[in-house]
């Protein structure tokens, strides 16, 4: 890419990518060699520069740390079967990370300071893209407040930084979720649809809960009644019901994800009806029941597709068809793995190469 902006790099003495060892990657223990770091301050971004992986200073009177003012991404990048390095629309999740920006109070940031600091980093960083099947490199941007100031207003002051870490061959067990119908994730006018921190430390206790009662996760469901299935843990979920693939609308209270619009796109592609249409409780249940629901699945970067083998509901559990005969989700999930291998045509324009 044509370089915009000019980005300092401070090379690490001590790689540590002796340590990596890609048929045995322990999940989320270790980062690559670099960070990227940007600030925003005096109204202006600047200062961009890449730094060994390592610590950062906070005040405690941090907005972050005191108020969870905090937003952040989540993507993969992927080493293809040629051996180049491919991401999976990594500008929607520097669109998105905008959106979350404007609804906490967070500054704008140019699609330069954020993709050109990617790049380089991940230039830097590109022995630590793991080679075994079904690995990847997890990419985590994060937008925070750099203030020290305990007041509660808007701050002055942000560091955005990117993090990367290799991620072992993901292939997800099917999950037993369990509905959700006293704790609430996001309300109509919250910040559901924001990727902020907030979010997800109060998903923890529900959660929690739902683990100690035998469930992986829990469905959410909407604020007012419970009665309408929204999204689980951090993936969007999606049913086939009656051959109609189903989903919530992408309202503000769910995350609008990357991988719910490629699912969507490619349903389309596939000739299949599609609703973003809310699935009530009572209408999955009945769906269950009466062998109309074929297919019922999350959506997410971490699994891509996570297929859902049993529903809990008010101490019930329902069992749900074999995940082999579930011939959407299969299809779809084949082809967004070879998609972000570089195996198949990019339609779309949705594989970034580094
Ligand atoms: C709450 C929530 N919902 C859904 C998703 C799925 O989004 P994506 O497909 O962009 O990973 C995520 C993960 O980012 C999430 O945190």
């Amino acid at each position: 890419m044509a370089e915009v902006i000019n980005i300092d790099i401070q090379k690490t003495q001590n790689s540590r990518i002796e340590t990596l060892d890609a048929k045995n990657i322990p999940f989320g223990k270790l980062y690559s060699d670099h960070m990227y770091i940007a600030d925003f301050r005096d109204g202006a971004w600047g200062n961009s520069r890449i730094l060994p992986y390592g610590e950062i200073l906070m005040s405690p009177a941090s907005p972050t740390i005191n108020y969870a003012h905090s937003i952040f991404e989540g993507m993969k990048g992927y080493r293809s079967v040629n051996n180049e390095l491919l991401l999976f629309r990594p500008i929607d999740n520097f669109k998105r990370l905008n959106v979350s920006a404007e609804r906490m109070c967070m500054p704008q940031i140019p699609e330069e300071v954020f993709m050109e600091g990617l790049d380089a980093l991940l230039k830097l960083d590109k022995d630590w893209f793991p080679d075994e099947p079904g690995t990847s490199l997890y990419i985590r941007p994060i937008l925070f407040s750099k203030d020290d100031y305990i007041g509660i207003k808007p701050s002055d002051k942000f560091d955005l930084m990117i993090i990367t870490c290799p991620v072992g061959a993901y292939y997800s067990e099917p999950v037993s979720v369990k509905v959700e119908t006293e704790y609430t994730r996001a309300a109509a006018g919250g910040t559901g649809s924001a990727k902020t921190a907030g979010n997800y430390a109060a998903s923890l206790y529900p959660a929690l809960l739902a683990q100690k009662q035998g469930f992986d996760q829990l469905l959410w469901t909407d604020g007012v009644h419970h009665e309408y299935i929204e999204e689980s843990g951090t993936m969007n979920v999606m049913f086939v019901i009656d051959g109609v693939l189903r989903t919530a609308p992408a309202s503000d209270t769910i995350l609008h994800g990357i991988t719910r619009d490629s699912v969507l796109t490619l349903a389309q592609d596939f000739g299949m009806e599609v609703e973003e249409k809310a699935v009530s409780v009572t209408e999955l249940i009945d769906a269950i029941k009466t062998g109309r629901l074929t297919e019922a699945f999350g959506t997410g970067t971490a699994a891509t597709i996570a297929q859902i083998k049993s529903i809990g509901h008010n101490g019930d559990l329902y069992e749900l068809p074999d995940v082999p005969s579930r011939e959407f989700s299969n299809k779809t999930l084949q082809y967004l793995d070879d998609l972000k291998l570089g195996k198949i045509e990019d339609k779309h324009g949705w594989i970034y190469k580094v």
